[in-house]
């Protein structure tokens, strides 16, 4: 998604927006640009493509000035559309979607004005220039009124000293410094160890000069809110000696789990007793790999405990009327907290009068402030857009929840801590994909079969495997394949088996004879030793066993590093994939 960063104070700005621009990349952008005031006047360079296209800023002098990596919504990836918008000396980028830009936009055509984007954006700049009246804080409280959507904004005045920001359903964080100021969409941006942090909350404004960070309410009344000191846990991550961010977090997932395993007792002393005891019907909503940590809960929850679960994804809960129980507990799973379409469905069912559990990876996330159960996972952060070792973090902290529910109702279910070992151990196992890449990168169509909670993990590695080497995959139901989809398979279409579950194995095999006969080779991932041997199997990984209903912890590894491997040997970027962004912030 989008990215925005500020800055204020005596070094020059370009280099720390740039710097600031690069750290933000791995939300993910098709374009970038940055404005700065040079002795007063607005300077301004845009580019399609990545940050290094703006080589021309290097040159821009001057202390004040905003950045900013677009992902388009609103009219094509360009240098035209990126941000930063100017009117009549007003600089503005933004976050967000403004719902209401068309009627905006045909108000100020009718008073004359000229548009240079096809961008929703635009019309904030022109907005915000139609209200100033001597102060810019005040005109763009006034403009935000004026707009309906989501929002993150900065906002520089040619021959101003400041940058004024605001915020709706946008994350924005400003931080202060010695002498100087910063705002970003994300920490990473411009954390450095000491700055004190203010995370801006939905409808609050900020005024930074090289001095301090103001908060301002909707009505320009002063807030008094003291800052976070920040961590160096939340200072830019490190690739060390790794080619990709993905590899090294994929070898980060028992780290991960170990953080996002929970105890009983924690259940117990933080609030969870009641819910624990009396739920007797469990939503989740989620969207992407997510959603797969949800579909892989439920497999668990219902196969060890009986319990109903329904999976939605977010971006259909909230728009399909869903059928909802009040006394459901709601679990809303999102590694970043701000994914648009999981916050809207959270609030949905609150008003629904759900009970909503957030399961999260950011602690600080706009999410946990609307929860009112909270379970953070500990992955750390995860820089690669294709979620890896959060995924394992996600189902750590569900098949804990499955495993407390069980202990609450005083039931016996088997103990997640058991898959801790095993993650090393199948990291090490599944070194024999990197040998299956170039069979995939010529592939046609792949398929992921696998049935029960084999077939969850199916999802998530053929999600994976799309989003990073850009080829069609799919995952699907092992049984269901002669319904339709047997029409596929041929010598061109690769099939990765899943079998983990003893009663269903063989049922998954007989897919597997029937993908075989048409030409596919077959490519198999189990804990049984005697499947492996079987003469249609071109080759396979061997993992170690553990409760079928929490296999996908392990099982999905091997499909983490199928899809990587596979993505770098088509020299794909596995780590910023074309079109996509870290954190969904728009719907
Ligand atoms: O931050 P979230 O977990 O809410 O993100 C949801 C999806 O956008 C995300 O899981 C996405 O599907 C992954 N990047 C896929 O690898």
């Amino acid at each position: 998604m989008c990215g925005i960063v500020g800055y204020i104070g005596k070094r020059r700005a370009s280099p720390v927006l740039l710097d600031g621009l690069k750290k933000l990349e791995y939300r993910g952008y098709d374009s970038a640009g940055i404005a700065v005031l040079d002795q007063g006047i607005l300077r301004v360079v845009k580019r399609q493509g990545r940050v290094e296209e703006l080589g021309a800023a290097h040159s821009l002098d001057g202390c004040i000035g905003i950045g900013h990596t677009r992902w388009a919504t609103h009219g094509a990836p360009s240098a035209r559309n990126a941000h930063p918008h100017v009117f009549r000396g007003i600089a503005v980028v933004h976050n967000g979607i403004i719902e209401n830009a068309a009627a905006l936009r045909a108000l100020c055509l009718a008073r004359g004005e000229t548009f240079l984007s096809d961008t929703d954006s635009e019309v904030v700049a022109h907005l915000i220039a139609h209200a100033f009246c001597g102060d810019l804080l005040s005109a763009v409280i006034r403009a935000a009124r004026e707009l309906t959507g989501s929002f993150a904004l900065a906002v520089l005045r040619e021959g101003g000293e400041e940058i004024v920001c605001a915020r709706k359903k946008s994350p924005l964080i400003a931080a202060a410094g010695e002498g100087e100021s910063f705002v970003a969409s994300d920490i990473p941006a411009i954390a450095a160890s000491g700055r004190r942090a203010y995370i801006l909350q939905d409808g609050e404004f900020a005024r930074l000069t090289a001095e301090d960070v103001q908060l301002y309410d909707e009505n320009g009344a002063l807030i008094a809110r003291e800052g976070v000191v920040l961590e160096e846990g939340e200072l830019a991550p490190d690739r060390g000696t790794y080619a990709h961010f993905m590899r090294k977090e994929i070898d980060e997932i028992p780290r991960a789990v170990q953080n996002s395993l929970f105890s009983a007792d924690y259940f117990q002393k933080n609030g969870f007793s009641e819910v624990l005891c009396q739920t007797e019907y469990i939503d989740i909503v989620a969207c992407g790999t997510a959603y797969h940590s949800g579909l892989c809960a439920k497999a668990a929850i219902e196969e060890l405990l009986r319990i109903p679960v329904r999976v939605f994804l977010a971006s259909e809960y909230r728009y399909t009327r869903p059928i909802v129980r009040g006394d459901a507990l709601t679990i809303a799973v999102s590694q970043s907290g701000e994914t648009a379409d999981t916050l809207a469905a959270a609030q949905l069912a609150k008003e629904k009068g759900c009970k909503v559990l957030a399961l999260t990876n950011c602690a600080r996330s706009t999410l946990t402030r609307m929860s009112d159960l909270l379970l953070v996972t500990g992955a750390g952060r995860e820089v690669g857009v294709a979620a890896t070792k959060s995924f394992q973090a996600q189902l750590a902290a569900l098949y804990s929840l499955c495993a407390a529910l069980a202990y609450f109702r005083k039931k016996r279910v088997p103990s997640p801590k058991d898959l801790l070992p095993l993650c090393g151990q199948s990291i090490r196992e599944s070194a024999a994909v990197a040998g299956w890449a170039p069979c995939f990168a010529a592939a046609r169509n792949v398929f992921f079969l696998g049935r029960g909670a084999d077939r969850c993990a199916a999802l998530e590695g053929s999600l994976k495997f799309k989003e990073i080497t850009y080829l069609p995959a799919e995952g699907y139901a092992a049984g269901e394949l002669k319904h339709g989809a047997l029409a596929l398979a041929d010598e061109t279409t690769p099939v990765v088996a899943l079998a983990f579950d003893e009663r269903l194995a063989e049922k998954t095999m007989n897919a597997v004879h029937e993908v075989y006969a048409r030409g596919a080779p077959v490519f198999l991932v189990t804990c049984f030793p005697a499947l492996c041997g079987q003469k249609e199997v071109s080759s396979f990984v061997l993992l170690p066993a553990c409760e079928p209903a929490f296999s996908p912890m392990l099982s999905v590894i091997p499909l983490q590093l199928l899809a990587y491997e596979t993505a770098v040997f088509l020299k794909n970027d596995p780590d910023k994939p074309r079109n996509l962004a870290k954190s969904v912030t728009v719907e």
